[in-house]
């Protein structure tokens, strides 16, 4: 059966900048499958490709080689039915922060057509969405009067506003300090227990991953494809309190793991690899480490023999 989000064998290389060159393969046998209603994370290295997953996924990019499918349909355009926040909120800063949280039905079809009719109901579900994440009596200011994490929480509700079926979320927290981070984790906790739409969350931060997500993918390196995955078999409803449990620390630190191999530090661990090339960036740490030893092996007995001459 399919699932609600497909990505088969897909390959997305960037047009080349300037006259020269091949362009960036940013992802080559990108396989993945997202469940309706299922939270799936994402992490890998920077520039591994994770924001080009995403815009394959909501129709902002389009795959070179392969198919990527959403609620049954191929993507051959923008996902109407996703709804996306960004790292940076970008808020429009003439617009009230109400007015920015109903932008998209100014857009997005058939909110649009209903849009000046129904104005009055639009708003108050935006009232509703505000309050929901604690920004309520805040829908007057303007962007510039919020803090970043308040203009996240606004950025969330506009993302919201038309109901998708689909929340994509590319490093929403990312520059938001700790703890306004943790408040935000659990608002869009509760969002996804009331809601139940399904969500890709990407984050560099593995306990985000495991607090929210019910399945981690771990990319590798450019050009980027799922290197593992880990279920986050933490039981809902999860509070602040059980990422200092040590069944969440062993996975974050699994995920470590992961990561690490992506990155090339270290040898293959013995976790179950998914993906076409699970050994890649395994082989790359092999030649890695025996260059360092053939090196470290060389320059002792050189080193010795020169201070030995300096000390005579
Ligand atoms: N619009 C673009 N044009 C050319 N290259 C791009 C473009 N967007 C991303 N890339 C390149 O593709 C690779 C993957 O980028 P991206 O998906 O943004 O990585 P990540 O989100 O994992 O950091 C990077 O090498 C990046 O420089
Ligand atoms: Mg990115």
């Amino acid at each position: 059966m399919t699932a609600y989000i497909e990505i088969k064998d897909v390959a997305l290389r960037y047009a080349p900048q300037g006259k020269s060159g091949v362009g960036t393969l940013a992802v080559e046998k990108l396989s993945l499958r997202v469940e309706k209603g299922e939270f799936v994370a994402v992490v890998g290295p920077s520039g591994c490709g994770k924001s080009t997953l995403m815009k394959l996924a909501t129709g902002l990019n389009f795959p070179t080689e392969g198919v990527v499918s959403v609620a049954g349909e191929i993507v051959n355009g923008p996902v109407s039915i996703a709804g996306m926040a960004f790292q940076n909120p970008v808020m429009l800063p003439w617009r009230r922060t109400i007015d920015n949280v109903l932008l998209p039905l100014e857009i997005v079809q058939p909110h649009r057509k209903y849009m000046r009719r129904n104005k009055a109901r639009y708003r108050e579900r935006a009232e509703a969405l505000l309050e929901s994440v604690g920004l309520a009596g805040f829908g007057q200011d303007y962007p510039w009067q919020l803090s970043g994490g308040m203009q996240q929480r606004a950025s969330l509700c506009r993302a919201l506003i038309h109901e998708p079926e689909l929340l994509m979320l590319d490093e929403p927290f990312a520059a938001l300090d700790a703890f306004t981070r943790e408040d935000l984790w659990c608002v869009i906790r509760d969002l996804h227990a009331e809601k139940g739409f399904t969500t890709v969350l990407v984050t560099h931060d593995l306990r985000e991953a495991v607090f929210l997500a019910d399945r981690i993918l771990v990319m590798s390196a450019r050009p980027g494809y799922i290197l593992a995955t880990r279920e986050s078999s933490i039981p809902r409803p999860r509070e602040l309190e059980v990422t200092y449990d040590l069944e969440f620390g062993t996975i974050v630190q699994e995920l470590r793991g992961y990561i690490a191999q992506a990155r090339g530090w270290i040898l293959a661990l013995p976790f179950e690899s998914t993906g076409s090339q699970p050994h890649r960036g395994s082989a790359f740490s092999v030649c890695f480490l025996s260059g360092s030893w053939v090196v470290a092996c060389l320059m002792f007995p050189i080193t010795f023999y020169r201070h030995h001459f300096a000390s005579l």
